[in-house]
């Protein structure tokens, strides 16, 4: 991590914790803030150098809303159109988050790629799209492992990065724009990628954003890394240069799990 770009640590809960589970975490996490954050840890938090998101499903955003009021924890969605309205039975839109106050959204996982049909195309609509309407977007992308197995790594992130994200970002996309590499072979796996390979990874990465934006804008740019990240691991990963925090499924959908995620986060500074 630079420490420049801060850290920050977000929840995916997929298709996990409905409206009930999710109070009852925000309720967990308001009584043990204190007791399970060191002070360093909460600092970290109030100046805004440690982010921390959640990413319920769509029926569970307004209760999120609600029972993370006056937390520092954000609310976003996995999952929002690129249309602000209209005949698109299933979907959500960004007006509609808005009205509830979300800032937030995800965007290009792989598990919309691999089960919703979501293509690069699609992934860049809702990138430019939910940036265009304010929102912060967290931007998914990664190898499968046989793309891995085969060397092609390199060329499958060069090719979503190309094709997904803006041709160009304007300032407020700089601030707005968080990046997230998601090996999928190291996704509910057990399997999560070695420091060095999640280093690897995001050191192209940057190097992709400072050939497409130049080295100022990418410098400002957040990478996390996500894929079976614990908090066992996570300062490991956390202590590389180019990873700037963590993406996690499993291991947020617990409230003590999800704090000693971001005490070990907290730890770093
Ligand atoms: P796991 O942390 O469960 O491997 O999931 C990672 C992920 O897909 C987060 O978006």
């Amino acid at each position: 991590m630079d420490s420049k770009r801060g850290i920050l640590i977000a929840g995916n809960w997929k298709m996990n914790l409905g409206p009930k589970g999710t109070q009852e975490f925000a309720s967990h996490l308001r009584t043990n803030w204190k007791i399970s954050l060191s002070d360093k840890t909460r600092a970290a938090i109030s100046n805004g150098k440690l982010g921390a998101h959640v990413f319920p499903a769509s029926i569970s955003l307004a209760p999120a809303k609600e029972a993370f009021a006056g937390t520092s924890v954000s609310v976003g969605a996995q999952n929002v159109h690129y249309e602000e309205k209209g005949a698109f039975t299933g979907e959500i839109s960004g007006p509609m988050l808005k009205e509830i106050g979300l800032e937030w959204t995800l965007v290009g996982h792989s598990e919309r790629r691999q089960y919703f049909g979501e293509t690069d195309e699609s992934v860049r609509k809702r990138t430019e799209s939910h940036l265009r309407q304010g929102f912060h977007v967290v931007f998914c992308f990664g190898e499968t492992r046989s793309e891995r197995e085969d060397g092609r790594t390199n060329s499958v992130l060069e090719t979503q990065l190309s094709r997904g994200l803006p041709e160009k970002l304007s300032g407020s996309d700089v601030e707005k724009l968080v990046l997230a590499y998601e090996p999928v072979w190291a996704i509910g796996t057990g399997l999560t990628a070695t420091p060095e390979q999640a280093e690897e990874a995001h050191e192209y990465t940057r190097n992709f954003l400072i050939d497409r934006y130049g080295r100022e804008i990418a410098a400002k740019l957040k990478i996390l890394y996500g894929g079976s990240v614990t908090p066992e691991n996570i300062r490991g990963l956390l202590a590389q240069p180019n990873v700037d925090g963590g993406l996690v499924g499993g291991a947020s959908l617990k409230p003590e799990s999800f704090l000693s995620l971001l005490e070990g986060a907290g730890s770093l500074f």
